[in-house]
């Protein structure tokens, strides 16, 4: 499974990245917000420092605004990719980057339909938001299962980023139904690695090391 970083905090990208944990980087404008930034500066230095994908999301809405706005995304980087809302006029845009050869993922997926759709439209990615689906009171994890083997069935390409990841239990189960790509914010990521009885552990050897001659 590849981790992909949930923000565009780049303090936070280059610690996880020196623990060799980032295969790409997800953002959103709601991310790119809260940095305070140039997005286009954001983006550029995020994609030099992360080898792998770096998701910008176009702002437009129709068809034309979201198709140029791509474009010029696409001229950032090398391994920029451009995310577009799930809508009639998103999967346009989808279908005529693809032939242009434009990466893309397609965001705000809540159903197994919104998920073939875009992949049939061209998309590269597909981003089912786990989180805001429980938050509805509904199963995001059935979403990742079933999109999963809906993928699979027809022998997409298109690869499922596991997006609005909340807890441990969201990644782990997403990582069993064998999503793609499970994008975490830097909040969660400690918590994927610490566990209590790993630190009990520590501080008994150590506190036991102390009755060792020296
Ligand atoms: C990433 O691609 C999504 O935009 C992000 O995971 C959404 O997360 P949220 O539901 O916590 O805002």
């Amino acid at each position: 499974m590849d981790f992909y970083l949930d923000t565009a905090n780049i303090e936070e990208i280059k610690r996880i990245n020196r623990l060799g944990l980032v295969d790409g980087v997800t953002t959103n404008p709601s991310i790119i917000a809260k940095e305070n930034r140039d997005f286009k500066e954001t983006i550029k230095e995020i994609c030099e420092l992360v080898d792998g994908p770096v998701s910008a999301e176009v702002i437009g809405l129709t068809v034309e605004e979201m198709v140029a706005e791509a474009r010029d995304i696409a001229t950032w980087a090398s391994n920029v990719v451009v995310k577009i809302p799930m809508t009639e006029a998103g999967l346009e845009a989808v279908n005529i980057l693809s032939k242009e050869g434009i990466k893309t993922n397609v965001t705000l997926i809540f159903s197994v339909s919104q998920g073939l759709m875009a992949a049939k439209a061209g998309a590269t990615y597909v981003s089912p938001f786990v989180g805001r689906i429980d938050d509805i009171g509904e199963d995001g994890l059935e979403l990742i299962q079933n999109l999963k083997t809906t993928l699979q069935n027809y022998h997409f390409n298109t690869k499922i980023i596991t997006a609005s990841i909340r807890t441990i239990n969201h990644l782990e189960k997403a990582a069993i139904a064998g999503a793609h790509i499970a994008t975490i914010p830097g909040s969660l990521l400690p918590k994927l690695w610490k566990h209590p009885l790993t630190d009990n552990g520590i501080e008994q050897f150590l506190a036991d090391w102390e009755s060792v001659p020296k």
